[in-house]
């Protein structure tokens, strides 16, 4: 077993907290930041260090963990004033779980790469309860070499760490099954809606789409419609899980990345376009299952 020096972790949110304490369970000792304090409090209790920048992680822990929204949030936990790249130190290891702009990933890379670090992309798959779990799938990019280190890390948190090649290249992996799910999930409510309309009971319906050529992970294990799942946020007013924002945020990345490589993605286009008018409806904070209520178009927020 390697040594347990401190690893720093820093964006506590829906996936963060169960990744972090998996780190935690794991006998790492862990040095935390987030930029809302509530976050770090039960971190506190487990006896980790809570520090108050990213710097402050930088200065106690040479092996980071980032967990955060989106790109921006992103360029500002590395290279912001009080970004880790002010105080990393030499040798470091940075690893983004973030989904964000594989551009952006490369970006950092350089930025670390000056300051004598080493970053890797490495988003997941398998949302909140998987986090929960210690079974996320890793989709890691970066320098070969450095994925073992990465990975003895990542295998706390992840039954799968897969090395996709350079930097950029998980999270060009991420964006690809993010544009396929959230097709397939708008496609699974769109099904299910058809059918209850038709007069089908929804949980008959969804057990004969599940032994049928429609089955996909949205309609087996992430049923949209309320009351044909257990322990589903379509169960629980569509709380927790994955944001509709981040999908959103999600298919703008495919989007870009479509563009940049010519790719045509007419219906990634068409589930951004949906996803974002949720947005603008009131969805915003709702898990991205509730496609299924925006397009009952009946029922109110
Ligand atoms: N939720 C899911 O099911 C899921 C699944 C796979 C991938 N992801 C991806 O994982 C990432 C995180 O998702 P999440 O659901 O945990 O998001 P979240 O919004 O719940 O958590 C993000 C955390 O980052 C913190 N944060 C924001 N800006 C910060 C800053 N400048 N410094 C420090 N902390 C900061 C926030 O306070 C919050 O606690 C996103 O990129 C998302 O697309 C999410």
């Amino acid at each position: 077993m390697a040594s347990k020096t401190p690893v720093g972790f820093i964006g506590l949110g829906n996936m963060g907290n169960p990744m972090a304490r998996n780190l935690v369970k794991h006998g790492y000792p862990v040095v935390v930041y987030d930029v809302f304090p509530e976050a770090c409090k039960e971190f506190q209790d487990l006896g980790a260090q809570v520090t108050e920048s990213p710097a402050d992680v930088a200065e106690r822990a040479d092996r980071i963990i980032t967990m955060l929204p989106s790109s921006p949030h992103a360029q500002e936990v590395y290279t912001g004033g009080n970004g880790i790249l002010k105080k990393v130190k030499k040798g470091s290891l940075l690893i983004d779980s973030s989904t964000i702009d594989p551009s952006v990933s490369k970006e950092l890379a350089k930025a670390a790469e000056n300051m004598g670090a080493v970053f890797m992309d490495a988003p997941v798959s398998g949302g909140v309860g998987a986090a929960l779990a210690g079974n996320l799938t890793f989709m890691v990019g970066g320098v070969e070499q450095e994925f073992n280190a990465a990975k003895e890390l990542l295998t706390c948190m992840g039954s799968n760490v897969v090395y996709c090649g350079e930097v950029g290249t998980g999270q060009a992996a991420k964006i690809c099954n993010n544009m396929l799910l959230a097709i397939s999930m708008i496609g699974t409510a769109e099904a299910m809606n058809l059918g209850i309309r038709l007069g089908l009971d929804p949980k008959l319906l969804a057990k004969i789409l599940n032994m049928s050529s429609g089955r996909c992970w949205s309609s087996d294990t992430y049923n949209p419609v309320p009351g044909v799942m257990e322990g589903v946020p379509s169960a629980n007013n569509y709380q927790g899980g994955f944001g509709t924002t981040l999908m959103a945020k999600d298919l703008g990345l495919a989007q870009i990345s479509a563009t940049n490589t010519k790719t045509p993605v007419p219906l990634g286009s068409q589930a951004h376009q949906i996803y974002r008018m949720m947005c603008a409806k009131g969805y915003a904070v709702k898990d991205f299952s509730a496609v299924f209520q925006f397009l009952r178009e009946e029922e109110s927020l």
